[in-house]
Order: C-alpha cells, then structure tokens, then sequence
C-alpha cells in the first residue's frame, strides 16, 4: 500500500502545471496553426477550464480507451434521470413510451453519425464492441465452404470470430493488405499476403444448414484504424471484397459464395466514422464509451524509439510519463497481431511464451529485450 498526502499531490500537480506553461508556449509556437478548436464555440483552454476542472496539472491520453465525461454531461444526465419517469420500453405506459422515444432517437442518430440508411441498417445496442463482434460470429451463417478472412492487425476480439467460424468447419485466414499505393490512395487494387489457411479436424457444432452451391457466405474483417498502430485502413476495401465476391479474392482459396464485410470502427469511429452509403459494409461495430461525440479529441496512438532505432519497453514509458502526472494506456497483446508484426516476434515465440509461460519467459525476454531495450513489458 502507497499513502500519500493530498497536500503533497496537490503541491506536486502545482508544479507540474507551471512546468507544463513553459512546454506548452515552446508546442504552440511550433504548431500553434494546427492546434485547437478553431471554428468550434469554445477552444480547448475553455473546454478544460469549464467542463473538466479536475484535470488541472494533468495530461490525459487515454480518451481512446476511457473517454473521460465533461461536467455538463453529468449534469445533463442527472437532471434528465431526476425530472423523467423512464419506464420498461416494451409497454403502452406514458413513461414506458418516454423511454422507447429516446431508444428511437438514439438509434437515428447513431444511424446518421455513420450516413446509414435505416432502410437499409438496423442499430443493435450491446454492451460494446466485443459485444457486438461475438454477436456477428454466433449468428453468422457459417457453412463448411465459408471462410473468414481477417487482417493481421486486428483486434483480439475480432479474431475471437474465428473460433465460431472454425466450430462450424469454416476455413479461417489471417492478411496481410500489402499494396503500398493503395494506402497512398492512388488506383484501387488488393494486394495480400496470406498466412496458412487454419481448419478444424472435427468441427464441433456442424451446422444443418444445407449449402447450395453459390449460396455461401464468406467475412472478410478489418479495422477503420489499428489500435496498436494508428494506422487507417482504406475503407475502399469494403467495397474491392465485394467487387471480388466469387472471384477467388487473391487465389488465396476457394471461395465460392458472397462475401460480407465487418468495420471494426471501434478505433476509427471517434475521428472518422465510416460513411456507409459510400462503403456499405455489412457489419460496423463501435463502442460509445471510446467515442462519445462530446468527447472526442485526443485519441493518440504511438510507439516510442530510441535515437539508435531501438524501442522502449511501454513500461518504462508509462512510469516516466506518470511521473509528469500524464496519464497514459499502454501494451499491446488486445491487438497480438499487430504487436508481433511491429516488433518482429515469430509464431513461434508467440507459441512458446504462452504454453510455458514461466519456463520460456526467459528466452522471450531476451528477445524482446534485443528489440525494445529493457524496460520490457511487452506481453503481459
Ligand atoms: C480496435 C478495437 N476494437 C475492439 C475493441 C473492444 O472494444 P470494447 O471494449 O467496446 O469491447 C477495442 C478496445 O479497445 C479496440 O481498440
């Protein structure tokens, strides 16, 4: 246990902000044209003054994976939960009408913020991305002929759709999207680098759908923007995978059927959600509480590296940057694709690290130690 004096947090948080002025003069004279607000009511400065007093002295980066809520939020929120009577919004009741108006009106918005026509999208509340993703793979019409196609850089709740696909005797396959000019956006094409294409010996929940022949369905799944890596999918492959639907998407294998297509906008959505009436994904999944309208700013990802082109271990990041009481996330093994792909980590050391962790642990921090300096923290 740590026990430590308000005074002395307060004094500490004090200095940081005088410190900070300093920094801050020397960051608005480099980039002062590029920061702020600018046509917005109020400017950052006022934001943080008014709705966010208890981060005085603080920097904080985390908006992406804990947005923090303004005060007038709250406020707004108290006062709608204290004056309204919210009923059970399956029923004819005055108060239970009251609850399914705001349902209603939450999903238009949710369905405008991504230019979704209700006609032809359905807005499904869950508990949050994972939610959401779990639901696509327990529901999907898996056939024995279906394969789910899925980029490295994912997150792991993402490829958790593979087990579902993997249960029903579905093919499952990890990409590489490697066409370099395509991310420069010049022609359109799809350039991938395949891993092995994984199958299950006996699948475990063998679905009696029949499959007629051209009737199968395939997913193909890629995040907006990389949580590990910051980088922004081109969401002109939604509409390239369809484009291939039946063509054999890079020979990779025989994939009879249509393919739909999943945004993981998780990420992505706080900055720029996906407009789908110009790439219509069939599935997009978000989380509120990463992308909260009202609170969308900093959403920050990097990774630091020395001036001789080694890595610092996050750690080693995180305990310095909270010493300057800027509060960041860090780690990487939610996005594992991504992390060993960055730092060159093998299948193999992957495999090892985790089916004897304490036995391996050694040989795998030495590795990590070679490629991030040791402050290492990387998997765990
Ligand atoms: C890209 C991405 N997808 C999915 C998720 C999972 O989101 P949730 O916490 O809403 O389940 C995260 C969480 O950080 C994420 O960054």
């Amino acid at each position: 246990m740590h026990i430590t004096k308000m005074s002395a947090v307060r004094a500490s948080q004090a200095a940081n902000c005088r410190s900070m002025e300093g920094t801050k003069e020397e960051f608005l004279r480099q980039f002062g044209n590029d920061y702020d607000y600018r046509d917005a009511p109020k400017n950052i400065d006022n934001i943080r003054s008014t709705e966010f007093k208890r981060l005085e002295g603080i920097v904080y980066l985390d908006h992406a994976g804990a947005t923090l809520y303004s005060e007038a939020q709250m406020e707004a929120v108290f006062r709608d939960l204290s004056t309204r009577i919210l009923g059970n919004p399956h029923s004819q009741s005055d108060s239970s009408k009251a609850t399914t108006d705001i349902i209603n009106e939450a999903r238009r918005q949710v369905l405008s913020y991504f230019n979704a026509s209700p006609k032809d999208y359905k807005c499904v509340f869950t508990s949050g991305a994972t939610g959401a993703l779990k639901l696509v793979g327990e529901t999907f019409p898996w056939t024995k002929e279906s394969c789910y196609m899925y980029t490295v850089e994912n997150h792991n709740s993402v490829i958790g759709i593979r087990e579902y696909a993997l249960d029903h005797g579905a093919a499952a396959l990890a990409v590489d999207i490697e066409d370099v000019d395509f991310f420069r956006g010049m022609k359109p094409s799809i350039q991938i680098k395949k891993r092995s294409l994984q199958r299950r010996e006996k699948a475990v929940a063998s679905r009696e759908v029949p499959n007629c022949e051209g009737n199968n369905h395939n997913l193909f799944a890629f995040p907006s923007e990389c949580n590990f890596s910051g980088i922004k999918f081109p969401l002109e492959l939604v509409n390239i995978v369809k484009e291939y639907s039946g063509k054999g998407i890079g020979d990779s294998f025989n994939d009879r059927g249509s393919w739909l297509v999943l945004i993981d906008a998780a990420k992505g959505c706080a900055t720029e959600p996906p407009d789908l009436s110009r790439y219509p994904a069939d599935f997009v999944v978000c989380s509120f509480y990463k992308a909260h309208p009202s609170s969308m700013g900093a959403t920050i990802t990097f990774n630091l590296k020395r001036s001789n082109g080694s890595w610092f271990g996050y750690k080693e990041v995180e305990q310095l940057a909270s010493l300057s009481s800027i509060q960041l996330r860090t780690g990487c093994f939610c996005n594992p694709g991504a992390c060993a792909k960055f730092l060159e980590l093998t299948h193999m050391d992957i495999l090892s690290n985790l089916e004897g962790f304490f036995h391996n642990k050694v040989k795998l921090v030495q590795k990590l130690r070679s490629v991030c300096g040791k402050g290492i923290y990387l998997l765990w």
